[in-house]
């Protein structure tokens, strides 16, 4: 008897609780739906295993009008920003106002939790400003051979592939991963695999736990997002994230194997130990030693923890990113004949100025594939930025407060889609960021964000979808194909294309140069 009214109670408390969440904005005169679900909001469709968080988020922007409007994201309240002009406002002018995520961090108990993309306040901004000399053009420059290995590895493997003669259907997205996952395990990670030859290497075994498309993936990192603090109970009642505790294994080996022979690998796990051991990282461009001249007193804030906790999110941030920028790039190629014509055309031109070599400054004179990455990031990016309101802030030009804590979203997939923003949004048409004839709307392109907290890598992201492109567009003819769109698959937070990203792949007669 006590245990059902003890039930009956705490039924009683939840629903009062949820339905008083859920009157937050109304009681606030806010901008809102006014067909809300109770009690997951805007993301009924995620709970529900429908749709992935993107496009959930992809749909409540289209289903409103106004610049900014009240949602819940399962019980909290949270503002949607659909005005491109208010999103940089707030993500670059006001930025005092905003400079947290709100996602999940715990710095006191949890260091593998403390990475550049969580951390907030005073300690993200110094960490941010330790590690950007890491991502500087030369440092990248120094770091393309690895990038151009993975490439050819690559190559090696789709001609191990695909038939002599004819064509083959491959899944480019998976190719891709293959060879973003290398690029992060060699670059970041300092190590020396092959996943093209060993896909069973530990590295690769251990990063695919996080990618692997199940429920508990998915919740989990929608919580991350969402419900940072049910994530720290779940740490705290000794739930561990496996991949993040193995790749700080392989880190901490890695590093004492280097200091043991005394090896100097010219990548980021280099430039880590160096800001490890000397509490900087060097503006010398030839500086690569880890050694501590100076006791600067400094040596030890950044620790083995910090190091595999940036590993662990370059690793997630950086993957995924520039593998479906690149894949999503010959997808639609290869529905656009002229496209795919200028692009290649492209690639043989500047492989024959520079003797067949591809190098990093061979790269940049290749302008037609950056507009091709630019559409690409614009129609296929990642679906929202976020932020927290780090104190109450007035909505320039209204009444409207947003409160201390309120979760921002900026929802990137329904703004890059927009037709106000960018004409015929769903026909790719790299030729709208052209330089001397632009057609879009600049305040609403932000597929790497804006303001101090934008992707800190932009740069490798772009070098290293654009080198994989090069070495497709130069080995293999690809197949023209019928207009088609990718399906996005339920899970995940991001775009996920559901079966993959199948394009038709063809051996060169000869490979342009
Ligand atoms: C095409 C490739 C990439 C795209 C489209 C991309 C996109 C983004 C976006 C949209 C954000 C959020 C920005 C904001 O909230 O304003 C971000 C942040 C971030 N990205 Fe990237 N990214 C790419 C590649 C990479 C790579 C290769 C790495 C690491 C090796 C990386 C590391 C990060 C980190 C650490 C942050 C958090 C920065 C901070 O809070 O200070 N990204 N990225």
């Amino acid at each position: 008897m006590i245990a059902l009214l003890l039930f009956l109670l705490l039924g009683t408390l939840l629903f009062w609780f949820i339905k008083h969440q859920y009157s937050y904005w109304n009681r606030r005169n806010f901008p809102c739906d006014p067909d809300t679900n109770i009690p997951c909001g805007c993301l009924t469709s995620v709970v529900k295993h429908e749709k992935s968080m993107g496009v959930a988020l992809y749909d409540a922007y289209v289903k409103a009008k106004s610049p900014f409007i009240g949602i819940y994201l399962l019980f909290r309240p949270a503002v949607m920003i659909r005005d491109a002009e208010l999103a940089r406002q707030i993500l670059i002018q006001d930025f005092t106002s905003f400079h947290d995520r709100g996602v999940y961090v715990d710095e006191k108990r949890d260091r593998m939790s403390c990475n550049l993309f969580s951390l907030r306040g005073q300690s993200w901004r110094t960490l941010r400003q330790k590690l950007t000399p890491t991502f500087s053009s030369s440092k990248l420059k120094a770091m393309f051979h690895t990038s151009d290995d993975i490439g050819d590895k690559m190559v090696e493997h789709l001609n191990k592939i695909l038939p002599d003669e004819g064509r083959a259907e491959v899944d480019i997205k998976e190719i891709l991963v293959t060879y973003a996952i290398d690029i992060i395990g060699s670059v970041i990670f300092g190590l020396d695999i092959n996943s093209f030859e060993d896909p069973k290497n530990k590295f690769r075994c251990l990063v695919h736990q996080a990618r692997r498309n199940n429920l508990i993936n998915a919740n989990i990192g929608m919580l991350i997002f969402l419900c940072p603090s049910i994530i720290k109970y779940l740490v705290r009642l000794g739930f561990k994230n496996k991949t993040a505790v193995g790749l700080r294994e392989i880190l901490k080996d890695t590093i004492e194997y280097r200091e043991k022979h005394n090896i100097i690998r010219k990548d980021m796990l280099q430039l880590m130990m160096q800001l490890r051991n000397t509490g900087k990282i060097a503006e010398d461009d030839d500086n690569w030693s880890t050694k501590a001249n100076t006791t600067t007193g400094e040596e030890n804030e950044f620790t083995l923890d910090d190091i595999a906790a940036q590993g662990f999110i370059f690793y997630i941030a950086g993957q995924e990113t520039t593998s479906s920028a690149a894949a999503f790039t010959i997808f639609e190629l290869a529905q656009y004949p002229d496209l795919l014509a200028r692009a290649q055309n492209e690639v043989q031109e500047v492989l024959a100025r520079h003797n067949g070599q591809l190098s990093y400054d061979a790269l940049q004179e290749m302008p037609f594939l950056d507009l091709c990455l630019q559409e690409t990031n614009r129609k296929y990016p990642f679906p929202f930025l976020s932020r927290e309101c780090t104190r109450d802030y007035t909505i320039p030009g209204t009444k409207h407060v947003i409160e201390k804590g309120t979760p921002i979203v900026v929802p990137l997939l329904g703004i890059h889609r927009d037709p106000q923003y960018f004409t015929n949004p769903m026909i790719y048409d790299p030729d709208r960021f052209s330089p001397s004839n632009p057609n879009y709307n600049a305040n609403a392109y932000m597929p790497f964000g804006v303001g101090p907290r934008q992707c800190i890598a932009l740069r490798m992201g772009k070098i290293n979808s654009k080198l994989s492109l090069v070495k497709i567009l130069q080995n293999f003819d690809v197949e023209v194909m019928s207009k088609r769109e990718i399906i996005i698959d339920n899970h995940s937070v991001g775009i996920q294309p559901k079966g993959g990203v199948k394009v038709r792949l063809s051996k060169k007669e000869k490979p342009c140069y």
